[in-house]
């Protein structure tokens, strides 16, 4: 993180160095929602200044919102692309620049061209498992295509470097645990599939266009700001349920095992995946396998409730066991969970226990 920290604390001002984005390129993003938390005379200094810029999509959504917040604490200038599908514009950074943009559309290359980001971190997607399932088509757009675009927005307006979250979707049903970077790669959902496959496309990207890249494949992300729905909601499920007072479901015996990994770790591991490292597919997760039991257990103790959980049947398709291992991006990155499971719960429902007013 040093370089990140040391070059950019010095340089970047990070409210008052952009023009106000209705008058950069106004004939070609008119028509794009832009929502600017730019005090009015921004538009008074030069937007051409020494300081990186960084482009997140999905930066209104839980992962990437946190990315957004951590690279700012950096110093860092930061653009927003979301369509606020499952984010929400109140996830974002009143220090970024906000634009409501697909990046299906069209329109995510006037976003490049208007701010011509040094660096992009890719976290938007579809990441809801069933809706893929009913819609493969949606999902592969968003996912595939989308991410794409975004690629091909890189390539026109020289990136440095783009870093991608893939998911352990990508894996399948692991045939021996921990899975590391080399286990064969075998989605059994469409979501795993489209998070998958563009994967492909990058060491292209990287050998014709010389475009440097890094992969990171969360395992189960938890932590504030998480909704409780999608790839790994159980936590933000249980938080919910644990402070209405309502019993938790557990589908199956709750003896199958996750590896949960704190959101603010996966952030820290996203600048790092900045500077360090190219060409790289690295495991993002805790390394740790924890049953479902255990983890309800462990929430009831340190919310200090005592909620039993109703045992429902086995979902088709859930994954039995989940561990992967990391020690590849620890080597890459120099990166580790700072993050047990017990203090990512803990911080997570202190959170939620003001906002619950319990
Ligand atoms: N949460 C996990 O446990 C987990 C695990 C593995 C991988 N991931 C990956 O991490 C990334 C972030 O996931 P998250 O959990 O923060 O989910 P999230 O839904 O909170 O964030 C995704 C964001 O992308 C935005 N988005 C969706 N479609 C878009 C589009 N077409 N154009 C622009 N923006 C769009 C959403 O509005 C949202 O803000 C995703 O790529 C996901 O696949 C998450």
């Amino acid at each position: 993180m040093s370089g990140i920290n040391s070059g950019l604390n010095g340089t970047a001002k990070v409210a008052s160095n952009k023009v106000a984005p209705n008058k950069v390129n106004s004939n070609k993003i008119d028509s794009i929602k832009i929502a600017s938390h730019k005090a009015a005379s921004n538009k008074l200094v030069s937007k051409k200044v020494a300081c990186p810029l960084f482009l997140v999509t999905g930066g209104a959504g839980f992962i990437g919102s946190h990315i957004v917040d951590r690279l700012i604490d950096t110093g860092a200038e930061v653009v927003v692309v979301d369509n606020l599908s499952t984010g929400k514009r109140e996830n974002v950074n009143l220090r970024a620049q906000f634009y409501e943009v697909d990046i299906t559309r069209p329109e995510l290359f006037d976003v490049f061209a208007a701010e011509r980001p040094a660096f992009v971190i890719h976290q938007a997607a579809q990441i809801n498992v069933p809706k893929s399932l009913a819609d493969p088509v949606f999902d592969a757009e968003v996912n595939i295509l989308g991410t794409l675009r975004v690629l091909e927005g890189c390539r026109r307006f020289q990136v440095q470097k783009i870093v991608y979250a893939s998911s352990a979707a990508a894996y399948g049903t692991p045939a021996s645990l921990p899975v590391d970077e080399r286990h064969p790669v075998a989605p059994i959902s469409y979501y795993g599939i489209s998070k998958h496959s563009p994967e492909h496309y990058f060491p292209v990207y990287r050998e014709l266009y010389g475009l440097r890249y890094t992969i990171l494949r969360y395992a189960n992300v938890y932590g504030i700001r998480q909704d409780p729905q999608g790839e790994g909601g159980v936590v933000s499920i249980f938080t919910d349920r644990l402070l209405r007072g309502v019993p938790p479901t557990i589908y199956g015996d709750g003896e199958q095992t996750r590896d949960f990994i704190y959101v603010a770790d996966v952030a820290e591991a996203n600048l790092l995946a900045i500077e360090k490292g190219d060409g790289e597919t690295l495991n993002i997760s805790g390394h740790r396998q924890t049953t479902i039991n255990e983890l309800l257990a462990l929430m009831n103790r340190l919310a200090g409730t005592n909620l039993a959980p109703v045992y429902a049947d086995e979902r088709p398709g859930d994954i039995r066991h989940s561990v992967l291992d990391n020690a590849r991006a620890v080597e890459v990155l120099g990166w580790r969970p700072r993050y047990t499971l017990e203090d990512g719960l803990r911080e997570t429902l202190a959170y939620y226990r003001q906002e619950y007013g319990r």
